[in-house]
């Protein structure tokens, strides 16, 4: 029996129920004598949006970029489901089943939509590529998460929407059924519209049972979709919230806490 705990938008927020789907434990990240990350550990479960909240220089990105495999941890250990994980490059970090979103990295622009969509992950035939069926399934995935827009699926990325290329990118990560969604800054340079898309695609990925992390600078954005909060400052974690059945509203709290005012 589906567990009913409120009201709709808690609800939607949801918690986890799965297995952890990455654990961080006590991971610390120097660049010199900066502390950028100091013994952080948390862990996301499938199907649970987690939000990374906290201000400039808190040490958010480089938490995404030690989970997606860009950088290495100089101490602490990542568990993916389970097993100990030491990526040596993003690439392997996707291999694994880490897809990451950046405001404005991971697509090549001037590369149309299919190409972008298996980029890295390219469908061959007898050792030539099968462009037939990279269309076919490009278009088939795209208009599974309701990017029915698109004129084309041969036409350059650099032609779509903000919005688009977000879509294009999380679609991409739930068509090759990867394990986490990692998104830094998805909606900073879009419009509400967008924003709210990215939020539906975002719940679509919870659905199909990836773990998501989120982070941005709008706390109210990031509640609408998370059922954890964690605050990091100073690169470290200075408050955790768990929002499942949470009916008050924790947006002075957090907010808070991110600014560090007791
Ligand atoms: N490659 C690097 N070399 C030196 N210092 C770095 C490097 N990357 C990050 N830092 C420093 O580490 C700290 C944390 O940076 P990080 O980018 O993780 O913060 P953030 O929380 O993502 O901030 P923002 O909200 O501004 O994106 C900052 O003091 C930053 O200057
Ligand atoms: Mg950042």
């Amino acid at each position: 029996m589906k567990e009913r705990n409120g009201d709709s938008s808690t609800e939607r927020r949801g918690n986890g129920s799965g297995e952890p789907v990455i654990e961080l434990k006590g991971v610390t990240k120097h660049f010199g004598s900066i502390t950028a990350v100091e013994d952080v550990s948390f862990e996301i479960r499938r199907g649970e949006a987690v939000a990374l909240l906290g201000d400039n220089g808190a040490g958010k990105s480089t938490i995404v970029k030690i989970i997606s495999g860009v950088i290495a941890p100089d101490r602490g250990e990542i568990l993916l489901e389970g097993s100990r994980v030491a990526f040596q490059s993003a690439k392997e970090g996707r291999a694994a089943g880490i897809a990451t979103v950046y405001q404005d990295l991971g697509l090549v622009p001037t590369m149309n939509v299919w190409r972008n969509f298996f980029l890295g992950a390219e469908a061959t035939k007898t050792s030539r590529l099968d462009v037939r069926r990279m269309r076919n399934e490009t278009a088939h995935a795209l208009a599974e998460i309701g990017l029915r827009n698109l004129t084309s699926v041969d036409q350059n990325v650099m032609r779509l929407s903000g919005g688009e290329q977000q879509a294009l990118s999380i679609g991409r990560a739930v068509h090759f059924e990867q394990k986490l969604l990692v998104l830094d800054e998805p909606t900073a340079a879009l419009s509400v519209k967008e924003t709210d898309r990215v939020f539906e695609y975002i719940g679509l990925a919870k659905e199909k049972g990836l773990g998501v992390l989120l982070i941005m600078h709008n706390t109210a954005n990031a509640l609408l979709v998370a059922g954890k909060v964690i605050v990091m400052r100073h690169g470290k974690v200075a408050a955790r919230y768990d929002l499942t059945g949470t009916h008050d509203d924790m947006l002075p709290t957090i907010n808070a806490a991110i600014s560090g005012v007791e």
